[in-house]
């Protein structure tokens, strides 16, 4: 998925420097997980991970790619008829896809508020899905809302059916990338129809025991995993709050058992509770301060930028504080700047390349 500070393309890198501190894998909390990159690498490398996020849609991402070591089957009776027609007693994910790819579009909340089918939508001209794949988003999550309510689907189940959803939906999001905003003409991409595909988990490489995800306060859940060997921190590093930015996967995956009160041009979601101290500048650096109190890790790394609300020199007096002074270290890369949409009247980026910056702290 397209995501701000998605470290996809920095994973090498990343992983470079976690085999420098510890070559023999062990277990890693990663409570800025966001598309679960860096986690699933992790994984794939033999650790045990504790992800997490503030946000529903990384929580499915992280249940999808971390949690599950395989792709799970389904029950049969999800579907009617499944049996009858020669299915046995469980349903390949491929079918279970192949399902809800199938079902009628239906006029649900996607519907109503962010494509032009529905009254508030049409109201305020939001064009963030075409009619019929809002219809289609909606008929899939409702499907999925009533599998799961019947206890007929278990959660982790329930998470990966969403996390594919939200993944589908973001492929013909008609955005350029983030949902501040919507294009206001249908771009190729959203003339696309919506089809659910097959993700991967990540398998279980370190012999033992289960990764876990966690949808909370990234300070909540240092505090609860124990000791870990690596503490990997990719907070965000300005002033744009995520819920602003990615409101509809987070519709998407949170649901509308209980409908949010959508307010603006945008029909943002309420976020109190969502919006995060990383992102105020006379916070951060209390929040770093904080969560690095409370982590019992051997090992933290955190990814940060030279465009950052927290200075490099802050950080590494923070670091230096809190561990062996001596073993402080700041690896960077030139990194291509995330860009939601080209240079334009509006917006012109003034440097292509951000240096990404790793910061390294061995604990006393
Ligand atoms: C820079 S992104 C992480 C990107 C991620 N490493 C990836 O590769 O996709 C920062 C993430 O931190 C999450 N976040 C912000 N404040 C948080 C908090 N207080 N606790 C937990 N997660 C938080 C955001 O929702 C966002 O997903």
């Amino acid at each position: 998925m397209r995501y701000i500070g998605n470290k996809t393309r920095l994973v090498p890198f990343i992983l470079d420097v976690v085999g420098d501190v510890q070559p023999d894998a062990g277990v890693a909390c990663d409570p800025f997980a966001g598309t679960a990159s860096v986690s699933r690498a992790l994984k794939d490398r033999g650790w045990t991970v504790r992800s997490g996020d503030l946000l529903a849609f990384s929580y499915a991402l992280q249940v999808a790619h971390v949690e599950l070591d395989r792709t799970p089957r389904f029950p049969a009776p999800l579907v009617e008829d499944a049996e009858e027609r020669g299915a046995g007693r469980w349903l390949s994910y491929t079918r279970l896809l192949a399902y809800l790819n199938g079902l009628p579009p239906r006029h649900g909340f996607i519907s109503e508020n962010y494509s032009p089918a529905g009254r508030a939508g049409a109201r305020h001209g939001r064009m963030y899905f075409t009619p019929g794949n809002a219809g289609a988003i909606d008929a899939a999550r409702e499907q999925i809302a009533a599998w799961s309510e019947g206890e007929r689907l278990d959660p982790a189940r329930s998470q990966f059916l969403i996390a594919t959803l939200v993944e589908a939906a973001d492929r013909v999001a008609n955005t350029t990338g983030v949902y501040a905003s919507f294009v206001k003409s249908w771009q190729p991409n959203a003339r696309r129809q919506l089809e659910l595909r097959p993700l991967k988990p990540t398998s279980r490489r370190n012999g033992g025991r289960p990764s876990t995800a966690y949808l909370g306060e990234a300070e909540e859940l240092v505090a609860s995993v124990g000791t870990v060997d690596l503490l990997y921190l990719d907070p965000p590093y300005n002033e744009r709050q995520y819920p602003a930015y990615y409101h509809v996967p987070e519709v998407i995956a949170a649901g509308w058992s209980t409908p949010p009160k959508l307010r603006g041009k945008t029909g943002l979601i309420p976020d109190d509770a969502l919006r995060s101290d990383w992102c105020r500048r006379a916070r951060c650096e209390a929040s770093l301060r904080a969560l690095i109190d409370r982590a019992d890790a051997k090992h933290i790394l955190l990814s940060y930028n030279d465009e950052g609300l927290l200075a490099a020199e802050v950080i590494a007096a923070v670091f230096r504080e809190a561990g062996d002074e001596d073993s402080y270290r700041r690896a960077d890369v030139k990194y291509r700047r995330y860009r939601s949409d080209g240079d334009g009247p509006s917006r012109t980026y003034l440097r292509d390349r951000v240096q990404e910056q790793l910061h390294y702290i061995r604990r006393t």
